[in-house]
């Protein structure tokens, strides 16, 4: 059998001096343990009553967890102390990655932000919102007949990627090769941090390949695609240098290709074994459009980090300069002092906190259309599936990570 970062015994970090006996737990963010029961049930899980809102573990070279919803969202909005020179573990690989924006703090990021901000708004999204519906019909009615498929490889791996390629005016063609470097990047594979480094600058090392000629031939270019915008775009008053408009293309892609993916097979299956809440969402469209956000606040899927910028004592504990703490979007949405009874999907909830989206300067650009892809497959699908269920012969297989992946979700429904 391959081995897979569920089957390797990863090597552990020596501890530092100054990490209390007490704040010390065993948690591979790259294999949670009872994972197989569900990535969110496995975060839950490591959120016990007794748990400190920091913690620190050897795995993954050694790093800080906030394990609270307050922590993760003061984390994330404040780069003065928390910065993202790096935010993937392990750090030898975070060191690695080379996307842009999302490694500079501001004053650096904001004029970068400013160009995905104007490729991505909510203005632009309105204007391909047909372009969206028609891919999800398209798939849908592909299958529809037949009475079953496999969410996962047959929607969700195919849906927010086809409507990425289309925004960026890519070929479709060129989408297995850009997936499987994405995968190296968010669940890079290895047994130690080098390892793990090695397969993260492979995929981030191929992203940079394939975006270089495309950025090339739409410098100066007129179209109205996702890339044009984005080479196009000035930074500081200046054109934006070569180097960083391949960062920048590198990361829309990315960020266009792997989080709806797995956030959609995620609440599928909870639907999937939940008729009473399929219908809630059937039974009133406005429930469905409120309810989007519900379902971000139940399945968050990211779990990236940040560096301590600086010498600083944070609930109760040491942080050095240089230290990494991972900051599990998860563990802010199923925090019961944020939401109560958190596991529970309530469409009625009507204060809800979460960071699914991240948070501070360095919040979601592609938030927007996120909303609209599950909008979207959410209406498309309950018009012409009304009811479904999840197969229980063979469950749903789960892979945690920087980004949490899920496969095969075997839906059912009568034709
Ligand atoms: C379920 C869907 C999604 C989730 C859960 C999600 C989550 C996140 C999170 C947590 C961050 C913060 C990263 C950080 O602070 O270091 C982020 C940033 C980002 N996301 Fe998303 N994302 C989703 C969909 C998308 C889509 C569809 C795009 C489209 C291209 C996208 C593009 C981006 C970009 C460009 C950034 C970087 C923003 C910056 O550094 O200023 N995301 N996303």
């Amino acid at each position: 059998m391959a081995s897979t970062p569920e089957t390797l015994e990863r090597a552990k970090a020596e501890v530092p001096s100054h990490i209390p006996a007490d704040r010390i737990r065993e948690i591979d963010m790259y294999a949670l343990e009872g994972i197989e029961q569900g990535y969110h049930e496995a975060w839950k899980k490591v959120q016990g009553p007794d748990t400190p809102g920091m913690i620190w573990t050897p795995f993954t070279g050694g790093h800080w967890i906030a394990t609270k919803g307050e922590l993760i969202r003061e984390i994330y909005s404040d780069p003065e102390r928390f910065s993202s020179e790096v935010i993937f573990l392990p750090k030898e690989a975070g060191e690695k990655y080379q996307m842009v924006p999302t490694r500079m703090d501001p004053p650096e990021h904001t004029p970068y932000r400013k160009a995905l901000d104007k490729g991505l708004s909510l203005a632009q999204m309105r204007k391909v919102e047909d372009k969206v519906r028609d891919v999800a019909v398209e798939l849908i009615d592909g299958f529809l007949a037949r009475g079953e498929c496999d969410f996962s490889a047959e929607y969700a791996a195919i849906f927010p990627v086809r409507v990425f390629m289309a925004l960026a005016d890519l070929p479709l063609s060129d989408v297995p090769i850009l997936t499987g470097f994405a995968r190296q990047m968010t669940r890079p594979e290895g047994q130690n941090p080098e390892e793990m480094a090695a397969d993260l600058e492979a995929g981030n090392d191929g992203f940079f390949a394939y975006v270089e000629p495309i950025i090339h031939a739409r410098r100066g270019g007129s179209g109205d695609d996702l890339i044009t915008i984005m080479v196009n775009a000035e930074i500081n008053g200046e054109p934006i240098s070569h180097d960083k408009a391949v960062g920048l293309v590198a990361l829309l892609l990315l960020g266009g290709l792997d989080t709806v993916v797995n956030f959609l097979s995620f609440f599928m299956i909870h639907l999937g074994r939940h008729p009473e809440k399929v219908a809630e969402l059937r039974d009133d469209p406005l429930v469905l459009v409120r309810g989007v956000e519900e379902l971000f606040r139940r399945f968050p899927v990211v779990s990236e980090a940040r560096m301590v910028a600086k010498d600083q004592v944070f609930d109760g504990v040491e942080l050095k300069h240089g230290d990494m703490v991972l900051i599990p979007t998860a563990l802010h949405g199923l925090d019961d002092s944020q939401n109560p009874d958190p596991l529970e999907l309530n469409f009625a909830r009507r204060a809800m906190s979460h960071t699914t989206f991240g948070g501070g300067p360095h919040r979601c650009a592609g938030m927007h259309l996120a909303r609209l892809e599950v909008t979207i497959t959410l209406q498309e699908w309950l018009k012409r599936i009304p009811e479904f269920r999840l197969r229980q012969d063979s469950p749903p297989v789960y892979h945690s990570g920087i980004i949490a992946a899920v496969e095969n979700v075997p839906l059912v429904w009568r034709v």
